[in-house]
């Protein structure tokens, strides 16, 4: 049966660490608070990259990985709510830069859920027939779109880039089980508006700051639900138990809505990979970078099976079950 394997992982954070005491020096805030209430100790800020400079050197540095030249990718799918611009997408930037002469490219809005949406994607374009090598790439300047004065959202979040390729196999292994949610009814516990409605037939204009806004509590609660919900419903669907599973790689957000989930489904927490501490919540890139470390920390082997659990606006949800290559 023709399957997508992971062929390759990479990532890419900007240089500069703001720690949770350079963050208190902007808003009222303290390390002890933010620490106890995430577990985010710092997180990467960009200085001047913006998203396809993230995007681009993430996917530069897993085609490596994955020993594939740019020429042979036939489609580069970029997750992200902060593209440079809407036209062109970060996927269209980042496949001249890479010189992925016959790729298709797109880019997807899914939130923190984007690069299951786009493994997802991926998945089904390989298993079709219709591509060979699929670039996903995860990338967000986040930190261009928060009030910096609202302690409430700015704390949370950090820029990044995290990628994978997936490949065409004949093997069993590789993604075996796919799961999609989304619930519009709950569209406003995460918000970040785009052009606001301007044009010569409108009188009145409403103007919203384009920054992102949160319902923090709601969102907890609709994070843990929906990780529990997923794993299950993955699970099932491959006919794998909980016990055959080494690793769960979530969206990483917040320690205590992992710590929840891991309750809730009675999963230990050393199963769930965490980064977060380190790289607050990168929305579609968290869980591309969470996976490369986790590669290039040596604690993946061929036939481990993961499951990948993305949370988000929208709201957005999904899960994928692979084995490893
Ligand atoms: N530093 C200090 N105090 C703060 C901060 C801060 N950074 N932020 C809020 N507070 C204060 C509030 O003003 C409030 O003070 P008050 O009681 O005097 O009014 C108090 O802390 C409690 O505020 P709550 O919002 O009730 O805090 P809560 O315990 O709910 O924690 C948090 C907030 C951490 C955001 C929590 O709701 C949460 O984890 N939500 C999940 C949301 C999340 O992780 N979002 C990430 C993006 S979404 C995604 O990735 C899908």
């Amino acid at each position: 049966m023709r399957r997508a394997i992971i062929a390759g992982t990479g990532s890419y954070v900007p240089e500069y660490r703001m720690t949770n005491d350079d963050l208190a020096k902007i808003v009222e805030t303290s390390d002890e608070w933010i620490a106890s209430r995430t577990g985010i100790t710092e997180r990467r800020i960009s200085t001047g990259e913006n998203t396809s400079d993230l995007a681009y050197e993430a996917a530069r540095r897993t085609l490596q990985i994955a020993n594939i030249d740019a020429t042979e990718i036939d489609l580069i799918i970029c997750a992200t709510i902060t593209p440079d611009s809407f036209m062109p997408s970060v996927a269209c930037i980042v496949q001249e830069r890479l010189g992925a002469k016959q790729a298709a490219a797109f880019d997807l809005t899914a939130a923190c859920s984007g690069l299951i949406y786009g493994m997802a994607c991926a998945s089904s374009f390989i298993e079709t027939g219709m591509f060979q090598n699929i670039l996903v790439i995860g990338a967000e300047t986040l930190s261009k779109t928060l009030d910096w004065t609202d302690r409430s959202t700015c704390v949370l979040f950090g820029d990044g880039a995290g990628a994978v390729v997936l490949s065409a196999s004949d093997s069993c292994n590789g993604i075996s089980a796919i799961h999609l949610l989304s619930d519009g009814s709950k569209q406003d516990y995460l918000c970040l508006p785009a052009l606001p409605l301007i044009n010569p037939m409108i009188q009145e204009i409403e103007n919203q700051p384009q920054v992102i806004t949160m319902k923090g509590q709601e969102v907890f609660k609709f994070a843990v639900r929906s990780i529990a919900v997923h794993i299950n419903t993955v699970l099932e669907k491959a006919k794998v138990s909980e016990e055959d599973i080494k690793y769960i790689v979530t969206h990483q957000a917040n320690c205590r809505i992992i710590e929840q989930a891991s309750k809730s489904t009675k999963i230990p927490i050393e199963k769930f990979y965490m980064n977060l501490d380190r790289f607050g919540n990168t929305s579609a890139a968290s869980i591309g970078i969470a996976l490369d470390e986790m590669v290039q920390r040596g604690l993946l082997t061929s036939g481990d099976k993961l499951i990948l659990v993305g949370f988000g606006g929208g709201m957005t949800s999904g899960a994928i079950l692979v084995e490893w290559k």
